[in-house]
C-alpha cells in the first residue's frame, strides 16, 4: 500500500502527462520594458521564472520547470518611467487626463478587446506562473475583464451629474472629479491580474497615469498585454516597473512625486513605503492588506453548511486568498462533530495539478510557504495541538504540494492563532461563551471580515452589533469574499485603507474639483460666457470632465 507521502509524490507530470492546451511550449523569455509609450529592449540581468509545478524526468527526478525570465530592471529604468508618468500627467493639463472621460473610455474599451484576445495565453501564465487551478485561472481572467466593464458603467454614471451646478447660500458651485496625478500599482501574487487591475482600472479612467510592478509571482502574465497597453494609450499613461521591489521602489517614492500608492499586499511593505515619501500629506493610499478572517460557528450552526463553508472559505487556491477563513471558532457541544465532518470532507478533496478536473488543491505560489506551513504546525503541536487528519496524510508535505491538515485545539500560545498561514492549514480553536471569539477579532491586529454561521437571531444580532466596529465585512452562514465586485470591499485596522467596489474605487482614485463663485449677476455673466463659448474644459456643461 501506498504511503501518503509517496501519493504525493506521484502528482507532478512527466512532460507528456501535460494536456497539449496547457501545454508552453517556449518559455516566455520576456525582454521588454514599457515605458514612456515605447517597449525598449532589455538586455540587463533577468530573473529566471521556475513554476511551482515539478515535472518529473524519465530518470524518476522531479525538477523546477522553467517557464521563462523577466527584466531585473533598476532604480534607473524606473525613474525614467517615473519621469514619463508625470510629463503625460503634467500637472493635470497632459493629454489623458485632459481628456473628456468618454474618449477615455473609448481607449479603455479598445484595451480590452485586445485583452480579450489574449484569454488563453495569460489563463495559461496564470496556472504555470502561480499553480492557480484551470477553472479559477479562467475565473479570475473573465472576472477582470467584468470588473473593467462595470468599471466603464459606474463612470458613466458618476459622470451624469458632473456638470449640475447646485446654488447654496448665494453661492453657484459645480463640483467635477479630477485625477490625483501619478498612481504606483502593485498587486499580489495570489490574484496578480484580478487585483491589480481593481486598482490599475479605476486609477487609469479617472485620469491619472500610471506605473505598474507586477508581483514576484505572476509577471510574465502581462507580457502578452504589453502591446495592447502602449496601442491602446497615450505615451506615458501606462509605464512598466520591472526588478525587484527593494531596488527599485524606495527611488520611486522617496522622490516625492508619486501621487497614489495603490498596493494590495502586506501591511509591513505598505508601512515601509508610505514613510519613504517625503510628504506624507501628498501622499494618498489604496491598500488591500494582511487579514485573519475568523470564522465563528455556534452550537445551532447547521453543521453541514458550516463544514462545506469553512472548506471553500480556507481553502479555496489553497487557502491562498486574503480573504480566506484563517481560523475557526467552534462552540464546545458541537466541536467534536464538526471536526469529525470536517476531517470527512477535507479527505473527499482532489490534489493534483491545475488541469486536472474538480482539482481542488494545487502546487503553491510561493517557493519558501511548505517550510513555513510545515513550521507553524510543528510549532502548534508543540503547544498541544494534533493535527487530526495525520492518519490520511494532513500536514504532508512533497515539494510544492502541501496536504492540508486541521489542526485543534488551538490556543493562543501557538503562533497559528495569529499569523497569517495563507495556505492551506486550519485552525479549530474550540469556545464555549460568545465573549471568546469576539475578544480574538476586537485584540486582532487585521480586521477584514468575519462569518458567522447560526440561526440564533439573538446571538446573531449580538455578534454583527458588537464586530460591526471591527471588521469591514461580516458574513452570515456563508465563508468571507470579496465578491461581488459592487460590494464593498475594505477592512479595519492593518487590513485595508479605502474601499475597492467598483464605484468606490472610482473615488478613491480622483479628486473634488469646485469652482464656485458669489451668485449675482457680473458672475453669472461670466459664467455664461464661458459656458456658451466653450471657452474652457473643465468649468462646462459637458458631462465629459
Ligand atoms: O485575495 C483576495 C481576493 O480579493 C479574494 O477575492 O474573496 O472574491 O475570492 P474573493
Amino acid at each position: 500500500m501506498e504511503t501518503n507521502h509517496q501519493l504525493l509524490t506521484n502528482l507532478f507530470p512527466t512532460i507528456e502527462d501535460i494536456p497539449d492546451s496547457v501545454k508552453i511550449n517556449q518559455p516566455v523569455h520576456q525582454k521588454r520594458l514599457l515605458i514612456n509609450g515605447e517597449l525598449l529592449e532589455w538586455n540587463g540581468p533577468t530573473h529566471i521564472v521556475f513554476s511551482p509545478i515539478h515535472i518529473k524526468t524519465n530518470g524518476g527526478d522531479e525538477t523546477q520547470f522553467v517557464i521563462g525570465s523577466y527584466p531585473l530592471a533598476t532604480s534607473k529604468e524606473a525613474e525614467t518611467a517615473l519621469d514619463a508618468a508625470v510629463k503625460a500627467f503634467n500637472a493635470g493639463r497632459g493629454e489623458w487626463p485632459a481628456m473628456p472621460v468618454q474618449q477615455r473610455i473609448k481607449h479603455l474599451e479598445d484595451f480590452t478587446y485586445q485583452m480579450i484576445a489574449k484569454r488563453s495565453e495569460i489563463v495559461k501564465l496564470l496556472i504555470w506562473e502561480i499553480g492557480k487551478s484551470t477553472v479559477d485561472s479562467e475565473k479570475e481572467f473573465d472576472r477582470t475583464v467584468e470588473y473593467i466593464y462595470e468599471t466603464i458603467k459606474a463612470v458613466k454614471k458618476l459622470n451624469n451629474n458632473s456638470s449640475a451646478f447646485q446654488v447654496q447660500q448665494s453661492f453657484i458651485g459645480q463640483t467635477k472629479k479630477v485625477p490625483h496625478g501619478v498612481v504606483l500599482c502593485m498587486g499580489p501574487f495570489n490574484y496578480p491580474l484580478n487585483e491589480t487591475f481593481t486598482t490599475l482600472i479605476p486609477a487609469l479612467i479617472m485620469g491619472n497615469t500610471i506605473l505598474f510592478k507586477p508581483p514576484k509571482h505572476g509577471t510574465l502574465l502581462f507580457e502578452p498585454l504589453l502591446e495592447a497597453f502602449r496601442d491602446a494609450f497615450p505615451k506615458g499613461v501606462v509605464n512598466t516597473l520591472y526588478g525587484r521591489g527593494r531596488d527599485i521602489v524606495p527611488a520611486l517614492m522617496t522622490s516625492g512625486k508619486i501621487d497614489v500608492l495603490a498596493l494590495i499586499g502586506s501591511s509591513k511593505v505598505a508601512d515601509s513605503l508610505k514613510k519613504m515619501h517625503p510628504k506624507s500629506n501628498r501622499l494618498k493610499s489604496v491598500l488591500g492588506l494582511d487579514a485573519k478572517n475568523a470564522a465563528v460557528i455556534l452550537n445551532d450552526a447547521d453543521i453541514e453548511l458550516a463544514v462545506k463553508e469553512s472548506i471553500t472559505g480556507a481553502l479555496s487556491f489553497n487557502g491562498q486568498r486574503c480573504t480566506a477563513l484563517k481560523i475557526l471558532f467552534v462552540q464546545d457541544q458541537i466541536v467534536e462533530r464538526f471536526n469529525q465532518r470536517l476531517v470527512e470532507e477535507i479527505e473527499k478533496l482532489s490534489i493534483g495539478m491545475p488541469w486536472l478536473k474538480g482539482v481542488n488543491i494545487t502546487p503553491l505560489a510561493e517557493p519558501e510557504k511548505p517550510a513555513y506551513l510545515l513550521e507553524s504546525i510543528d510549532d502548534a503541536i508543540a503547544n498541544g495541538a494534533k493535527v487530526l487528519n495525520a492518519h490520511l496524510g494532513g500536514g504532508k508535505n512533497h515539494l510544492s504540494l502541501v496536504k492540508p491538515a486541521i489542526l485543534y485545539p488551538v490556543n493562543e500560545n501557538m503562533k497559528i492563532y495569529r499569523e497569517e498561514q495563507f495556505g492551506p492549514v486550519i485552525p479549530v480553536v474550540s469556545f464555549s461563551t460568545l465573549d471568546i471569539p469576539i475578544e480574538y477579532v476586537t485584540t486582532s491586529p487585521y480586521g477584514q471580515q468575519v462569518s458567522i454561521f447560526s440561526s440564533d437571531a439573538e446571538a446573531v444580532s449580538l455578534l454583527v452589533d458588537t464586530l460591526a466596529g471591527q471588521v469591514g465585512r461580516i458574513n452570515l452562514n456563508s465563508q468571507s469574499q470579496r465578491s461581488p465586485d459592487t460590494f464593498a470591499f475594505n477592512g479595519r485596522k492593518d487590513s485595508a485603507d479605502g474601499t475597492l467596489s467598483v464605484d468606490e474605487a472610482l473615488l478613491a482614485f480622483s479628486v473634488d474639483s469646485v469652482i464656485a463663485t458669489k451668485q449675482n449677476d457680473a458672475n453669472e455673466q461670466l459664467v455664461q460666457t464661458i459656458l456658451q463659448h466653450n471657452l474652457s474644459r473643465r468649468l462646462s456643461n459637458s458631462v465629459a470632465f
